[in-house]
């Protein structure tokens, strides 16, 4: 018998034994580091939940708040009968601002790896919206997406600041895949931090209330969950800055004495003041995002932002191919 596996079904065995290669991976790694995806456990995911109300996180309602601003003229701009495609369905929120404004909606299709929350969103949009056809597809957006079946223009949304934990090289891979999947006539409604004070920043993943350290840490506490890892939460903390010229927050976990986990039956050493990276956040200007969205293969035709200019929604237009 399986011991710790039993009463597992087949994708939870899947999804962990994902985990523990890419977490041995990581520590193998030098530098060390995990992939930020792997931060949203089911605890994970209700941390991040709370980050977004945090009076320092001011991202999720900067965001909210543009697109209704901007809703009517995003429907204008998209036209009738569209396919709205989203990239990691997140805040249901977000999604029913653009389903209200977009005219004649023919598709609504949430691309998310959670069968969980994929089902949970497609149940609760089809009773709020009895006319709307919801196709829920399960599948890592970052890979090869499963052929959706649409007529009429592709609108894809890529809400969050989700971006930011892309570095530039998987961005522009992620726009070509988007750029594949909507079309020469396709479009991308994108939601991007930007770049301002690094004190603000700074702030905004540093909270008083310390739910982005907990956020972070609960990453050893899945891996000891999980993993049968002996990480003792207290003795490594979390870590998070701008990098000025990088245009990014970086955020790892320090280890706060010399110390050896055991990871799935392996043993690691960290040095005193040693780091494991999970997350970056790029933030953009408005050059940076033109220049992404040609990467592509979209241009930049409309942009979006706040009174004190915080975070930009885009509207990306497919270039077409002649
Ligand atoms: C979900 C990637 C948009 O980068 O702001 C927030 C993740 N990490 N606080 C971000 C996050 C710590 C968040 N994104």
């Amino acid at each position: 018998m399986n011991g710790p596996l039993v009463g597992l079904k087949v994708e939870e065995t899947a999804d962990r034994e994902e985990f523990r290669r890419a977490v041995l991976d990581g520590l193998s790694a030098r530098p060390r580091a995990i992939p930020a995806k792997f931060l949203y456990d089911a605890r994970g995911s209700a941390l991040f939940d709370e980050i977004c109300e945090l009076p320092e996180y001011y991202l999720t309602r900067t965001e909210t708040e543009i697109l209704k601003q901007r809703a009517a003229e995003i429907g204008r701009r998209a036209g009738p009968g569209c396919a709205l495609i989203e990239f990691g369905s997140g805040s249901s929120v977000k999604s029913r601002l653009l389903i209200d404004a977009l005219p004649e909606l023919a598709l609504y299709a949430p691309i998310d790896i959670s069968r969980e929350h994929l089902d949970a969103t497609a149940s609760q949009l089809r009773r709020d919206y009895p006319n709307l056809k919801v196709d829920p597809v399960c599948a890592d957006f970052m890979g090869p997406v499963p052929p959706i079946e649409s007529r009429g223009r592709r609108l894809g949304f890529f809400p969050g600041s989700t971006i930011g934990n892309l570095t530039t090289g998987e961005a522009t891979a992620f726009l070509r895949n988007v750029r594949a999947l909507v079309g020469d006539d396709g479009a991308l409604v994108l939601g991007a931090d930007l770049k301002k004070d690094p004190q603000r920043l700074h702030d905004a993943y540093n909270d008083q209330a310390g739910v982005t350290a907990a956020f972070t840490l609960n990453l050893l506490r899945r891996m000891n969950r999980e993993l049968q890892a002996t990480f003792d939460l207290s003795a490594f903390a979390h870590e998070a800055f701008y990098d000025e010229a990088e245009g990014r927050i970086e955020i790892y976990f320090r280890s706060l004495r010399q110390q050896t986990v055991t990871v799935a039956g392996q043993r690691f050493e960290f040095a005193a003041g040693e780091r494991v990276h999970t997350e970056y956040s790029y933030k953009y200007d408005a050059d940076d995002l033109a220049g992404l969205a040609e990467a592509g293969g979209f241009r930049l035709a409309d942009i979006w932002t706040d009174p004190e200019r915080l975070f930009a929604v885009a509207y990306l237009e497919s270039i077409r191919r002649t």
